[in-house]
């Protein structure tokens, strides 16, 4: 069965004031239809701009898509005209991000804005029908008292009662994909776990599929069944949940998982980093892009790029190091 989303050898690129820079390079996952993807890395290595050229939402003019494709349904995405695009965006994949109030209008009453969500998607619906739903979609995304949340403006409702709010508008369309873009980082801890649940219990019950956008792979485990891992623009390693956190490839993936605090640490011991950080895109590697922060790297590592090896099914790594332990059949399962 072909994907329902597939993102191919896809680069990506602004313009500054010192020229192109390249900040998505290479990078293809596939997204099958009711699955939640896990999209993992530090901060700056490309994740909300692979989430935004999924939405044609890409800065203009500066940043611009210069490789590669992205498939919905067999659809080129960046090659269909801006008023399909639009429809697209609005109906089959919805976005939600870190911040609620970028996406709602602080001068408008939530039940305005869940209308006028409404009748972009279905012009000519009655305001009984549009007032009904709105208050099933409040429902459905845990808003308790919703008659009169319809009534209030998103600065009188708590944070995450906000990002419900702004779930139940991308609902609103029955998406087949919601992308969230770090939708619990600026939430407290309690919160941010009721957020999860609801988004696992969204997607069962809706049967959308998610790509869930983080720096934290313990928020991953909670939701995700597959993994891709960025580092710099490039994907680093690809693979299921589970053996990912048994059995990582990559030394990056490593030092994530390493950076993960557990209930059996000794109490107050300083939590196990990655030394260094990810380099800017003026200022990146010939070769792997993680060689300067990486323990296990080799001469090799500064002067090409490690091509993708697919050690198994669903797995791929992109590691000299990890190719020259497992030399052999390496060679014959590189893609
Ligand atoms: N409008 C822009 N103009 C120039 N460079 C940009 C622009 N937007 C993003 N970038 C650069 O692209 C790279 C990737 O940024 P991106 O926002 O995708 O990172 P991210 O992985 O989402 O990070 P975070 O976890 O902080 O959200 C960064 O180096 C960033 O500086
Ligand atoms: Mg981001």
């Amino acid at each position: 069965m072909a994907a329902l989303l597939r993102v191919e050898e896809l680069s990506v690129g602004f313009d500054t004031e010192d020229g192109f820079a390249d900040v998505v390079d290479h990078v293809s996952f596939d997204l099958e239809a009711g699955e939640t993807l896990g999209l993992v890395g530090e901060s700056g290595c490309g994740k909300s701009v692979t989430a935004l050229s999924i939405m044609g939402l890409l800065p203009k003019p500066a940043g611009r898509i210069h490789g590669g494709d992205i498939l919905f349904k067999d659809e080129s995405l960046p090659r269909i005209p801006p008023d399909r695009m639009r429809a697209i965006r609005g109906n089959r994949i919805a976005m939600i991000f870190q911040e609620p109030m970028t996406a709602l209008n602080p001068v408008q009453r939530v039940g305005h804005q869940l209308a006028e969500t409404f009748s972009l998607h279905e012009p000519g619906l009655s305001t009984e029908t549009v007032t009904r739903r709105s208050l099933g979609l409040l429902e459905q995304v845990g808003i308790p008292a919703p008659e009169q949340r319809l009534l209030e403006y998103p600065h009188q409702l708590s944070g995450g009662m906000r990002q419900r709010v702004m779930i139940a508008m991308a609902l609103a369309s029955g998406p087949d994909i919601l992308i969230a873009d770090e939708p619990t980082t600026a939430l407290d801890v309690t919160i941010q776990a009721q957020i999860l649940e609801l988004l696992r219990d969204l997607q069962r019950d809706t049967g959308m599929a998610i790509i869930f956008i983080t720096h934290d792979l313990g928020v991953i485990a909670e939701l995700c069944s597959r993994v891709v891992v960025m580092y710099a623009g490039r994907i680093a390693e690809q693979a299921p949940i589970g053996p990912l956190f048994t059995h990582p490839l990559h030394p990056y993936t490593r030092g994530l998982l390493a950076s993960i605090p557990r209930l059996d640490d000794e109490p107050k011991t300083l939590l196990t980093t990655i030394p260094g950080s990810v380099p800017g895109i003026e200022e990146l590697p010939s070769g792997c892009r993680f060689v300067n922060r990486c323990p296990f790297a080799v001469e090799r590592c500064h002067g090409q790029a490690p091509v993708i090896d697919a050690p198994a099914p669903g797995r791929k790594v992109a590691c000299h190091r990890w190719r020259e332990v497992n030399a052999g059949d390496a060679e014959a399962r590189s893609t």
